[in-house]
C-alpha cells in the first residue's frame, strides 16, 4: 500500500460511554479513550449522540471538540435539537444517520427516496454553519444517485458512509460488489466514500481495499478487543489488518 492510498480508521469510541453509564459512574472517559486512540494511529474518532442519552452524553462531545486532534465525526439523527447542537459545538464531521429508539444499534442507513427533502434542509443547514457533511447509505448505488442529486440541487453534502453491516453479517461475493459498486458510484460523483458497522479484524480486509474507500469507522470490535489488549493496541492491530487488505 502507497502512501496516498492509506485507509484512515475513525474509531467510535460510544461504548467506552456505554460501559460508564451501566453504573452512571465518571469512569471509563470516552475522552480519555479517544486520546488513546488517537496516539495509537487513528486518524479521527466517531461519537454517536442519540435522542435517548444511551452512551455519548452532550459534555462528552463539547469535551471532545476541545480534545481531539484529527477528525472529530458527530452522527446524529436529522432532527432540529441535534442540528442544533452540532451547530453550536461546530465538529470537523457531522454523520447524518436513521435512528429509532428502540434499536440495539443504527439498523440501517438514510433512505433518500422517502427523506430526502428533510435530509436536504439539514445538509444546507450544517454546510451553511460550516460543518463538512456525510450520510450513512446503505450500499445501494441508487442511494448515490439520489445523494449526488441533492447536492446537484443546492445541499453540498460532502460524501457518505457506506453501511457494510450486511457484509460484515454474511461476507459473500454479492453483498461485497454491493458494497465496491456504491463506492464507485460516489468516487464517479466526486463525493467522499467512507464505510463502516461492525467491521473487525478478520472482515476489514475486503472492504479496506477498496480504491474509493477512504475511511472506515470502527466501534463495537476494537472497543471489545481493548478488553483484553488496552485501546492502543486494538487499534495497532486493526491497522495492520487495515493495511494487509489494503495491499494490492
Ligand atoms: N457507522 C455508523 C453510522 C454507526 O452508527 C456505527 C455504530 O455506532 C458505526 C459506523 C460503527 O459500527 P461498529 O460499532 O459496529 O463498529
Amino acid at each position: 500500500m502507497s502512501d496516498d492510498r492509506a485507509v484512515q480508521l475513525s474509531v467510535n469510541v460510544d461504548h467506552v460511554a456505554t460501559l460508564r453509564q451501566a453504573r452512571r459512574a465518571v469512569y471509563p472517559d470516552p475522552v480519555e479513550a479517544a486520546g488513546d486512540a488517537e496516539a495509537a494511529g487513528a486518524a479521527g474518532i466517531t461519537v454517536h449522540l442519540r435522542g435517548d442519552r444511551r452512551h455519548i452524553q452532550d459534555d462528552d462531545v463539547a469535551a471532545l471538540v476541545r480534545t481531539v486532534q484529527g477528525k472529530l465525526n458527530l452522527e446524529i439523527a436529522a432532527e432540529e435539537e441535534m442540528i442544533a447542537l452540532a451547530l453550536d459545538w461546530q465538529p470537523g464531521q457531522v454523520t447524518l444517520v436513521p435512528e429509532r429508539p428502540d434499536e440495539v444499534t443504527t439498523e440501517g442507513g438514510l433512505d433518500l427516496a422517502s427523506q430526502g427533502d428533510r435530509v436536504a434542509a439539514a445538509i444546507e443547514r450544517l454546510a451553511a454553519g460550516g460543518i463538512a457533511v456525510s450520510l450513512f447509505l446503505d450500499p445501494d448505488p441508487a442511494q448515490v444517485e439520489r445523494l449526488a442529486a441533492l447536492v446537484a440541487a443546492g445541499a453540498p453534502a460532502a460524501g457518505f458512509e457506506i453501511n457494510t453491516d450486511a457484509y460484515t453479517k454474511d461476507p459473500s461475493a454479492a453483498n461485497l460488489r454491493a458494497v465496491e459498486e456504491t463506492a464507485a458510484a460516489g468516487a464517479a460523483a466526486g463525493l467522499e466514500v467512507y464505510a463502516g458497522h461492525g467491521l473487525t479484524t478478520a472482515n476489514v480486509g475486503a472492504i479496506a481495499a477498496i480504491p474509493a474507500v477512504e475511511e472506515l469507522n470502527i466501534g463495537h470490535w476494537l472497543i471489545s478487543r481493548s478488553v483484553r489488549l488496552g485501546l492502543g493496541e486494538a487499534v495497532r492491530e486493526m491497522l495492520s489488518a487495515m493495511a494487509a487488505g489494503a495491499q494490492p
